[in-house]
């Protein structure tokens, strides 16, 4: 029985929620991989509004049991007060598992991230200031603070002392800051100690003994492929690994186990924070689709800079991740614009290129290469058959596939659960 891995193929905010929550009727287990509360999924349900960030969408099914895995970076106040907003609106939080591995998000991480982008001034990142590079730079520096730790005082103690005893030089010296005191930080992070307990467990035997039962996981990766820190437009990237190779790692589930790997892309680009973006457009288009599609980061307000479909970024992201098939998200948002170009290639300083350019020279310098197709104006927000959309809209969504090289097997045609068409079942047959 299989694990499924769902996947953002561009820089983020493709509608990764959404597809979860789509098939969350149907899984057993929904484990988030990578990433911590820099995530932000809206989830329609019923015109009803959910906005998670550190929990995977799949806790709003009530079947689902969520995970919160080794590969991610957990920032505890955060976590406890999702959980209460969600307890309140009704949704059961006590199934929540939250591997022992994962690491914790402390109070000088947040603040390293703050300083240190102010320390960049223009070449800073633009992160979530969530504090994610800091605790993911401690985990592979071997300096981080583990769930786990939070069940034995001394051992946390002398980690906080070791971490303490090179951030506060850096704090002090470097950033002209305070420094931050030892039982300031242990004491902060022990109180959560007893209400985390009950959800802490071996992540991977759990979710490995599932699948040994027939049981379907499926692991809901965060961020987005070019957000990746290896694979992604670095430095302009996120510290942790949001591609399918990485929900193995950050979940403990073997490649061999994967069924399915599923791209999540928007039907034209996004991006929210600094970095290299060859389709983004400054003019009133650009303006057209931040409105329309409501193009504003959940996680920090954000606007997101919007540009036209890259089909070069599509393909790249297929074959890093290896993608069976790709859901569309957000076509309705393009009803109405008369005529919808598609980014085929590059041009960098007078040579094409129809793959993505090996340096990151290259892609700050591409300049997109646009074949145009006739747009529509019918409403489409009621289709649920790829026969009910208008020609130029199946056009669009035909072309996008073929440029892929990968199927598209659903269709988001609005926010909400129902608005979903559906054209290849996205779990294996057998569900
Ligand atoms: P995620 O981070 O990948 O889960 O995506 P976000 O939730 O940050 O951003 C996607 C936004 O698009 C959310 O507000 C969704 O409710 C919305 N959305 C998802 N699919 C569709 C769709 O097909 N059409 C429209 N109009 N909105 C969608
Ligand atoms: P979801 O899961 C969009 C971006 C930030 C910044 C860069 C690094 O909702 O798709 P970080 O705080 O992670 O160190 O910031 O990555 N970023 C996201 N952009 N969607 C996200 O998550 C993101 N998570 C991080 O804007 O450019
Ligand atoms: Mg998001």
């Amino acid at each position: 029985m299989p694990a499924i891995v769902i996947v953002g193929a561009q820089w983020g905010d493709e509608g990764k929620g959404k597809a979860t929550d789509l098939l969350g009727e149907r899984v057993d287990y929904v484990v988030k991989p990578n990433g911590g509360n820099n995530a932000g999924h809206t989830v329609v349900v019923g015109g009803e509004k959910f906005e998670l960030k550190l929990l995977p969408a799949g806790i709003l099914s009530p079947q689902v049991t969520p995970v919160i895995g080794n590969g991610v970076v957990v920032n505890l106040p955060a976590l406890f007060e999702e959980i209460e907003t969600l307890a309140s609106r009704g949704v059961a939080t006590d199934r929540l598992r939250i591997s022992a591995n994962a690491h914790v998000v402390a109070p000088y991480h947040q603040t390293l991230d703050k300083v240190t982008e102010r320390f960049l001034g223009k070449r800073a990142i633009g992160t979530t200031g969530r504090g994610i590079g800091p605790a993911y730079m401690d985990k592979a520096g071997r300096l981080g603070i583990r769930v786990q730790d939070l069940f034995d005082a001394s051992i946390l103690r002398q980690k906080v002392e070791g971490a303490l005893r090179q951030k506060n030089e850096l704090l002090v010296k470097l950033y002209n800051r305070r420094a931050v005191e030892i039982d300031e930080i242990t004491d902060g992070l022990l109180q959560y100690a007893e209400r985390l307990r009950p959800h802490v467990v071996d992540t991977t035997l759990l979710l490995n003994d599932a699948l040994d039962r027939g049981e379907v996981v499926l692991m809901e990766g965060g961020q987005a492929t070019f957000l990746d820190v290896d694979h992604g437009t670095y430095p302009f990237v996120t510290s942790s690994n949001p591609t399918a190779g990485g929900a193995c790692t950050g979940s403990g589930i073997g490649p061999t186990r994967i069924d399915r790997s599923i791209g999540i892309v928007k039907a034209y680009t996004t991006r929210v924070g600094a970095g290299p973006f060859p389709t983004e457009l400054e003019d009133e288009w650009g303006e057209h689709l931040q409105r329309v599609g409501h193009e504003v980061g959940v996680n920090t307000g954000r606007p997101r800079r919007c540009g036209w479909y890259d089909s070069l970024m599509i393909r790249h992201a297929v074959r890093i991740n290896g993608f069976t098939d790709l859901v569309l998200t957000k076509l309705d948002v393009l009803t109405g614009i008369p005529e919808l170009p598609i980014c085929v290639g590059y041009d960098v300083d007078g040579v094409r290129h129809d793959t993505m350019p090996m340096t990151q020279t290259e892609f700050h310098h591409a300049v997109p290469v646009y074949e145009t197709l006739p747009g529509w104006s019918e409403d489409i927000s009621g289709a649920r058959r790829l026969e009910d959309l208008p020609t130029n809209a199946r056009r669009y969504v035909e072309r996008l596939e073929e440029l892929a090289g990968c199927r598209i097997s659903a269709v988001g045609v609005g926010p909400d659960r129902a608005d979903t068409i559906t054209v290849h079942d996205l779990l294996p047959e057998s569900r």
